[in-house]
């Protein structure tokens, strides 16, 4: 399909979206946010939170999400892009894979974290396949950064792709946390091979 007839058909899919006209009536960055409330209604993974790590976080409703669970300054969020600065939220501008970004993260804290949102993903107007794979291994190397930096009863919550990495993926997170479920939200777009992963307490 050629790249404008592409845009039309991502721009008419949009104009008839209830998530995106939600999100613009309750004025949130993006219908992502519709996945976030999901999983935590199923899994309450901001119950018992003070520290939150947002990876991929433009253009920012997971983190705008955030702040409404948590009081505490403690939520830092990620991104390759510039996106709006919220309140009670800092930023890191940067490619999460650089080890010097995780060092950033890491000074910022001070100490292990609550809970990993990571909805990393590469644009997915391309190669479908390709695009799951890399973002496979965005999830792979957040999963690795989680093991390292949460706390013992800590939470790690990633978007996945069914396909060729997602059996790696759930083998490793069942190695790592006592508590390991695939979840794909209503607001995940059926035809989408993105789901969920939800990680619960290290072994
Ligand atoms: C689906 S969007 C996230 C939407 C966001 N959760 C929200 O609610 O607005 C995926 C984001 O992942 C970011 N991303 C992809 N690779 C990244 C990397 N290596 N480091 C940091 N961010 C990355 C992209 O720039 C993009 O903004």
């Amino acid at each position: 399909m050629k790249k404008n007839k592409i845009s039309k058909n991502w721009i008419n899919k949009q104009r008839k979206d209830i998530y995106v006209r939600k999100s613009k009536i309750e004025g949130y960055k993006s219908r992502a946010v519709y996945k976030l409330k999901e999983i935590d209604e199923k899994f309450k993974i901001f119950k018992h939170v003070d520290s939150v790590i947002d990876l991929g976080a433009a253009p920012g409703s997971w983190s705008q999400f955030a702040t409404t669970k948590i009081k505490s300054e403690k939520i830092l969020s990620i991104d390759l892009i510039r996106f709006e600065k919220f309140k009670n939220c800092h930023q890191i501008i940067g490619d999460f894979t650089d080890e010097s970004c995780k060092d950033e993260i890491k000074r910022y804290f001070g100490k292990k974290v609550d809970l990993i949102i990571s909805d990393m993903a590469v644009n997915t107007i391309g190669n479908k396949n390709v695009d799951s794979i890399v973002t496979g291994e965005l999830c792979l190397n957040a999963m690795d950064f989680a093991i390292g930096s949460l706390e013992t009863k800590g939470i790690f919550v990633s978007k996945v792709f069914m396909g060729s990495s997602f059996n790696e993926i759930v083998a490793l997170a069942k190695k790592s946390f006592k508590n390991v479920k695939v979840f794909k939200p209503l607001a995940s777009r059926k035809n989408s091979k993105e789901t969920f992963i939800i990680c619960k307490f290290l072994r």
